[in-house]
């Protein structure tokens, strides 16, 4: 097999065989593929897809690149989440806690923030003293004790992937289903867990913004999960708006804290329950989730899995030395506030970062004060700005110029859960 043959294939439109795709990503991870020809691949593959048989050997090859961690003795049914990102997306700091408190073990390995949408492992870092660390016998210990778990990934899960996304991200390649389904499933199916569920995120401020594309990746990757023996199902739900009111790492935290307490916004507890609801299913644990929220139980783990990890869940978080707000430019009926413009002013004051080695503000975000739907009043407070570094302002600002729109009518509903693939 040579690479120039491989590239002319997939160019052309043709399937790539086992072994081509096995060379070529083999040969990636050694270095004899050089990255402009895994580039040209990528960028074929853009334009020409992947046959769901090549699509199952590249996510096997990828996966191989690696360990795959067997959690079969943990002595509960492993089942984990993976959220394709949102804006306020602090769903698994609330569904972690709760699904392990219902009897399950939960092992997320989980990622940081890149982009507009924030990361599991920054929001925790808010959390004075935890840390995202933990070996392979101390992540054993953790989930057959607590019962969940998040922490970094380690080097060894899937690295064919981290090479190529980095590849991908600097080459205009990353959105593509396939490339994007392998890359995710590579590193759930990696992590050792027997069942999976997807929130694959539709609207303004997710990755992918059109229904019928989420759909395509959901029913790729539910696909992919039955392939390699991890019971997958897939809920498509709605990302126009962030979820929840608080984006930015303590804020969420706080958020988080206050639906574990039984309240919090309606929103963030309907999909953190509806997900909650898939995952027992998924093992065959009979409990209900809404009831052991309100028990407390979920708390008492979310504190104990901070405290495994080095947090003090009672040290107050961090806050922002100062707090800015955007008026309602006209009274009527808040119709949308979109949410790839509000994680970006996120990101902007500080809440995220622009590249990986940067380090991100615990306290900086923005918080909504109004909710589409919700009647708003000229000049009153739509949003707040959280920010500690005031020559950030004026970038954050400029991303919400067109984020709120104020008129008579309220917006069209639409369900907060669209769609379930199984
Ligand atoms: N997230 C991933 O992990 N991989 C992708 O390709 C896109 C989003």
């Amino acid at each position: 097999t040579d690479v120039l043959e491989v590239l002319r294939a997939k160019r052309d439109g043709r399937a790539l065989t086992d072994e081509q795709i096995r060379f070529v990503l083999d040969g990636f991870t050694a270095g004899t593929v050089a990255d402009e020809q895994m580039a040209a691949l990528c960028m074929a593959i853009v334009f020409q897809g992947m046959s769901p048989h090549e699509l199952s050997t590249w996510t096997r090859v990828m996966l191989e690149s690696g360990t795959r961690l067997d959690l079969g003795d943990v002595g509960r049914p492993t089942v984990d989440k993976h959220s394709t990102g949102g804006v306020g997306d602090k769903v698994s700091l609330v569904l972690v806690p709760l699904v392990a408190a219902c009897g399950a073990a939960v092992p997320q390995l989980a990622g940081r923030g890149l982009g507009h949408t924030g990361g599991t492992l920054d929001k925790l870092e808010a959390i004075p003293g935890w840390s995202p660390h933990l070996d392979l016998a101390d992540l054993r210990e953790a989930l057959a004790t607590v019962g969940g778990v998040i922490c970094g990934a380690g080097d060894d899960l899937a690295p064919a992937d981290r090479r190529l996304y980095a590849l991908r991200d600097v080459t205009a390649t990353v959105e593509a289903i396939p490339l994007i389904a392998s890359s995710i499933m590579s590193k759930k199916i990696a992590s050792g867990t027997s069942a999976l569920v997807l929130d694959v995120k539709v609207g303004a401020g997710a990755f992918l913004p059109e229904v019928d594309r989420g759909r395509e990746l959901a029913e790729t990757m539910v696909g992919l999960g039955r392939d390699h023996g991890v019971r997958t199902v897939a809920l498509l739900t709605d990302m126009d708006a962030p979820l929840g009111r608080a984006c930015g790492n303590a804020l969420e935290v706080t958020e988080s804290l206050e639906v574990l307490q039984g309240g919090g916004p309606d929103d963030l507890r309907t999909v953190t329950l509806a997900l909650a609801e898939e995952m027992l299913a998924l093992v065959g644990l009979d409990a209900d989730p809404a009831e052991v929220l309100a028990s407390g139980r979920a708390l008492d783990t979310f504190d104990a899995m901070v405290r495994r990890q080095g947090g003090d869940p009672d040290a107050p978080l961090p806050t922002s030395s100062e707090v800015v707000e955007v008026p309602a430019p006209a009274t009527g009926t808040l119709r949308r506030l979109d949410a790839r413009a509000v994680g970006e002013a996120a990101w902007r004051l500080g809440a995220g970062r622009a590249r990986k080695e940067h380090p991100v503000s615990a306290s900086a975000g923005v918080v909504c004060r109004a909710k589409p739907g919700d009647a708003v009043t000229e000049g009153d407070a739509v949003l707040e700005l959280h920010l500690d570094d005031p020559d950030r302002l004026e970038g954050a600002l400029a991303a919400l110029e067109t984020a709120i729109e104020v008129g008579d009518a309220p917006p069209t509903p639409r369900p907060l859960v669209l769609d379930r693939i199984a």
